[in-house]
């Protein structure tokens, strides 16, 4: 296999109405990985990344480590990445453009070269999704940003320092800047009111792997003293906490009966709680995490997202798909971004009753019939929503747009044939 292959993109077919049973693996983190790989920037040598998923935004990020000058080989469900030399930063602007976690190249290139030239990143249209606190916390670090319309160029040339640094808001991709910035920065560096996630915790313990020095990890108050050198290192990519919420939601929705192997149970306490309230039972074993529906479906009155370890906001949107069904009303809160209602309409389309309340905050009145539509996905986890939805809905529900999901899920038709699905893509 090339390392980089091209994917199909296309339509997602469903036949909804089936009880999914059976056991199905969780593949590796996206929003892991992504960081991660930004990271192997700062790393003599190669690492090899076990469980990276199969998904078209880490091969956006593989592609743009090549253009760095990087070398990159797939063995089997891992991948080995050396970038070390980096000899350019000539890199292909629509891998930039397209998703929103280039933007942790920018802490990487800046620690490794001293200087950056880049587009602005992309990502998902859930919101404005500004950069500042990734640029004021790297101008703390020694680095000048320039203002040029669409591009953001920095320099530090008397490389980056370590600085005490406080977060306004956990962010979790100025937090990862930060911490990239850092491991190979002058002098120490202390975060506050950095972000919890997993993701974070798995960054830190990646770069520890490879000499890095970050304490705190996994609390809101990172310390890192800096080091001169990164050593390559092997690190296993933790399971996706959301592609298995998904999939747990879509059991319960179903009212099936399902194992999830290798589910990240720790990191899903929020999304298993819920799925309690609304009806189903959630045993934690060896093998990953049992969920089994109790049959009827009960809407657990509100969801509100939060930062972790808070209900994430990557769930909301499948979520509120499930809800539209339960009996009862639910209210869902948006708290983390603005505009990330947009799959509201398409499941109005499949007969949800969904009133906006505000503009972070949806009225979601239970108990509807879905009936299968051709529905669009504009953006990744509302497209994960669509299909879960199809699932749940009468009839056939095609959805487009399944370029959007294959930025996150490596094979959402197969994942989700493999527990009895009826579901193929085009
Ligand atoms: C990451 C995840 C995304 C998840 C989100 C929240 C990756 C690749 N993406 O996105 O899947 O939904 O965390 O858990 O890991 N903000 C500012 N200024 C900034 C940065 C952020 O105001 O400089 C605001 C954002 O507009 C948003 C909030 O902070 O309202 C949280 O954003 P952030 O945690 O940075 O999300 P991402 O890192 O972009």
């Amino acid at each position: 296999m090339s390392a980089i292959p091209e994917r199909a993109t296309g339509e997602i077919h469903i036949r909804g109405g089936v009880r999914l049973q059976g056991k199905v693996k969780v593949q590796g983190s996206k929003n892991a990985a992504l960081p991660i790989l930004a990271a192997t920037i700062l790393v003599e040598g190669e690492s090899c990344l076990k469980d990276c998923p199969k998904i078209s935004d880490v091969y956006r990020m593989l592609r743009l480590l090549q253009s760095l000058g990087g070398h990159v080989r797939w063995e089997g469900e891992g991948v080995c990445v050396s970038t070390g030399s980096i000899t350019t930063q000539d890199m292909p602007e629509d891998a930039i453009t397209g998703m929103r976690s280039s933007l942790c190249l920018l802490g990487a290139l800046l620690a490794k070269c001293g200087s950056i030239v880049m587009e602005y990143p992309g990502g998902c249209v859930i919101g404005e999704r500004p950069i500042n606190l990734h640029l004021q916390a790297l101008e703390q670090m020694g680095v000048h940003f320039c203002e040029e319309e669409d591009r953001i160029c920095g320099q530090a040339p008397e490389g980056l320092h370590g600085a005490d640094i406080s977060l306004a808001l956990p962010s979790v991709g100025a937090t990862e800047n930060i911490i990239l910035a850092a491991v190979t920065a002058r002098g120490r560096t202390r975060i506050s009111g950095a972000a919890r996630e997993p993701e974070v915790e798995a960054l830190c313990r990646y770069l520890n792997a490879c000499g890095a020095r970050i304490d705190g990890i996994g609390s809101s108050r990172l310390e890192i003293q800096g080091v001169r050198l990164l050593h390559g290192a092997c690190y296993r990519i933790p399971a996706d906490r959301i592609v298995a919420g998904t999939y747990l939601y879509a059991a319960l929705g179903t009212r099936g009966c399902i194992l999830l192997e290798q589910a990240p149970c720790r990191h899903m306490q929020a999304v298993i709680r819920m799925a309690e309230r609304m009806g189903a039972i959630c045993q934690e074993t060896g093998e990953g995490l049992y969920v089994q529906s109790l049959g009827e479906l009960i809407s657990p009155g509100v969801i509100r997202t939060g930062g972790y370890p808070g209900f994430p906001t990557d769930m909301q949107s499948v979520a509120l798909a499930v809800c539209t069904m339960a009996q009862g009303e639910t209210r869902i809160e948006e708290r983390i971004f603005e505009n990330r209602f947009r799959v509201a309409d398409p499941l109005r389309q499949m007969g949800a009753d969904i009133q906006q309340l505000d503009s972070h905050s949806l009225l979601v009145c239970g108990n509807s019939l879905l009936r299968g539509q051709r529905v669009e996905a504009c953006e990744l986890r509302g497209g994960a929503a669509l299909v879960v939805a199809g699932l749940l809905a009468e009839g056939e529900t095609i959805v487009t747009g399944c370029e959007f999901i294959e930025r996150g899920y490596g094979n959402i038709c197969k994942d989700l044939r493999e527990l009895g699905a009826r579901i193929y893509s085009v």
